[in-house]
């Protein structure tokens, strides 16, 4: 399949990401998952370690990479460059995710490697998201998280998505300060010089998730964004960029809170939302297949 087939395909449905974070353990596990299942559509983002294996066996689906490095070559241990990335065919690259910048990624780093993945040709995931909502405690006896809004009052939880409103304003404005709309709507030269084949100039090259940070690794505990005030942040996204400048509908915004077979479905029929990233539920054969199908099907 051509880059611009893919591109085309998936414009006509919703997107999935699949995120595996540092799973899974080996090689051969990794190969597997990826080979088990119908991925059409998908960004498959593995570990860094088995982006090359991974590559290998997808068909239908885009290698993406979890992370990148703003210098393009150097004494720099342990860093990736997207010109590195893109010799094993990587496409794709998260910037800002939530748990880098829990590990000290600011938002200067942030922006630093937005500019050099554009500027290499790679196509962005920028993740922003608030940490907190609304006033979290945990209940040591059933391991969950609650909602402790100290108001009986409704409003409030409309008072605390406008504050998370805010904060992602800020965030993308400082991810994308420097940025130019020509980096995010064309090639650049340097990119098709090196070789990639059928590769849409229109084809926008920035895509947001919206990851409350809050609703993400829900596995362990328990709480999850309603569709209805994710889709209300994503509409408030997509007017940032709109703000700015950039052409806003050809901005794909996707909701990263946690999602599982289950409840994907209310999150995908929301117009808004342009698609999903999807972390743990990726690592179950079985269940990734049903997301992908669902979202097949918008
Ligand atoms: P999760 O991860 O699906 O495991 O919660 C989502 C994310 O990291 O965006």
């Amino acid at each position: 399949m051509t880059r611009k087939s893919f591109f085309d395909m998936i414009h006509r449905m919703k997107l999935v990401v699949a995120n595996w974070k540092m799973n899974p353990e080996t090689e051969g596990e990794a190969v597997e998952l990826a080979r088990e299942e119908d991925l059409e559509g998908v960004v498959l983002i593995p570990p860094l370690s088995f982006l090359a294996p991974v590559g290998e066996v997808l068909e239908n689906a885009e290698l993406g990479a979890q992370d990148v490095f703003y210098e393009e070559e150097g004494a720099y241990t342990g860093e990736v460059s997207p010109i590195e990335l893109q010799s094993l065919g990587v496409k794709y690259v998260l910037v800002g995710h939530s748990e880098r910048r829990a590990m000290g990624e600011t938002d200067e780093i942030v922006n630093k490697k937005v500019l050099a993945a554009l500027k290499e040709g790679l196509t962005v995931i920028l993740c922003v998201g608030e940490r907190e909502r609304r006033t979290m405690t945990y209940d040591d006896d059933n391991d969950t998280r609650m909602m402790t809004d100290d108001s009986d009052n409704d409003t409030d939880t409309g008072v605390h998505l406008r504050e998370a409103k805010v904060f992602v304003k800020k965030q993308l404005e400082r991810a994308l300060d420097d940025v130019a709309l020509r980096q995010v709507v064309q090639t650049p030269k340097s990119f098709q010089t090196r070789g990639a084949q059928g590769i849409s100039d229109n084809e926008p090259r920035l895509i947001v998730a919206y990851e409350p940070v809050w609703a993400i690794s829900t596995r362990s505990h328990g709480v999850s964004d309603t569709p209805e005030d994710a889709a209300e942040m994503i509409t408030h996204i997509k007017d940032v960029f709109k703000d700015i400048g950039h052409r806003t509908k050809d901005i794909r915004v996707l909701y990263g809170g946690s999602v599982n077979a289950s409840d994907v479905r209310g999150f995908l029929a929301k117009e808004e939302i342009d698609g999903v990233l999807v972390g743990a539920a990726s690592l179950d054969a079985g269940e990734f297949q049903k997301i992908v199908e669902i979202a097949q099907n918008y």
